[in-house]
């Protein structure tokens, strides 16, 4: 009964939603279970939440996740080991205490924390979580070489990216293991993107599928920029996952409205539709898309860049299905 699941009619691939704990709950437990074949943590996984102080793990949040989507025949994408945000900041300070900086010592006991933080959330998850992003959001296209100057690179270079993706395939040997970025659809960060997995792959670094988090807005990106994405990592013999979708009312910094006007949902309506269709078409290459969020009601843009109400989901403020849910389900 009721209008259709989003699972049954999108069978090319899983569709999932980042969740945070209250998604699970109520009505929004029965909507979530209803329409998503998976969910991502959107917080639960992230350093700060996992091992707030060294060696010290909390894993409640995400087993409460976990056990929702294993009662509900639903997967999880786990979400993320590295990061340069919600990372504690004890995982750079040395052994004084001082901020690290970039000795051979420093990084030594850098990759060490990380092997230890990855050895210690995967293998609490094992076959529970089998496929991750493991590292996330490591590319700035301004930088010549492409390679974003976060606490991690300046300590330890790219061999933080190698010592992740060869430390989760040792202790998940069957997991699908993600390199994710935002903006992989502007050609500049995609070619520095396509250069580093290219690179890395030559080495034997086991990454197995690109991650496109594809946060967008009602004018940007068009079709065909994010068709030539998508092509851009065929040769590189790489799954692909859309892992983080949303798609905004606003198309700069300044614009705010106190409800979202009829003709900007309506845009956002078309984009889903498009994208969704595009998706579809490249199912052998695209294995999963995943919104970021579930409803209106609890969105990250109510508040990035700008506090100001943002409506980029599926479903709005009552859990009603918006025009964007038929963009899905009825493209026609
Ligand atoms: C966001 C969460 O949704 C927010 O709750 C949190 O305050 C900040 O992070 N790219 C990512 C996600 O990879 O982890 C981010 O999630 C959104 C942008």
């Amino acid at each position: 009964t009721g209008i259709p699941s989003i699972k049954d009619v999108v069978d090319e691939f899983p569709v999932g939603a980042a969740i945070t704990p209250a998604a699970l709950l109520g009505e929004h437990g029965k909507l979530l279970a209803k329409h998503f074949d998976s969910v991502t943590p959107g917080n639960a996984l992230k350093w700060d939440a996992t091992e707030p102080s060294e060696g010290t793990f909390r894993f409640a949040d995400a087993d409460t996740m976990v056990a929702f989507a294993q009662a509900n025949d639903m997967a999880v994408r786990g979400h993320t080991l590295v990061w340069h945000n919600q990372t504690p900041a004890w995982v750079f300070l040395d052994d004084t205490g001082a901020p690290m900086t970039a000795t051979a010592a420093n990084k030594a006991l850098l990759l060490a924390r990380l092997e230890a933080h990855i050895r210690a959330v995967v293998g609490h998850y094992g076959d529970d979580i089998p496929v991750w992003d493991v590292v996330n959001e490591v590319i700035d296209e301004s930088q010549p070489d492409g390679y974003r100057r976060s606490r991690w690179y300046e300590i330890a270079g790219l061999d933080y990216i190698r010592t992740a993706f060869r430390v989760a395939r040792e202790v998940a040997p069957d997991a699908t293991l993600v390199i994710n970025d935002y903006n992989t659809n502007v050609p500049a960060k995609r070619d520095k993107l396509y250069a580093l997995v290219a690179l890395l792959k030559s080495e034997g670094v086991p990454i197995d599928a690109v991650g496109h988090q594809m946060h967008v807005n009602i004018d940007w990106p068009a079709t065909a920029e994010v068709e030539a994405m998508i092509q851009k990592f065929v040769p590189l013999g790489v799954e692909q996952q859309i892992t983080e979708m949303d798609v905004s009312i606003y198309t700069s910094e300044s614009e705010s409205f106190p409800t979202p006007p009829a003709d900007r949902l309506l845009k956002v309506a078309y984009k889903y539709r498009d994208l969704f269709a595009l998706y579809r078409r490249y199912a052998a290459e695209i294995t999963s898309v995943t919104v970021w969020g579930l409803a209106d009601d609890d969105t990250w843009l109510d508040t990035f860049p700008v506090t100001r109400k943002d409506a980029p989901l599926l479903f709005d403020t009552r859990l009603q299905a918006k025009d964007a849910y038929w963009g899905v389900v009825d493209p026609s």
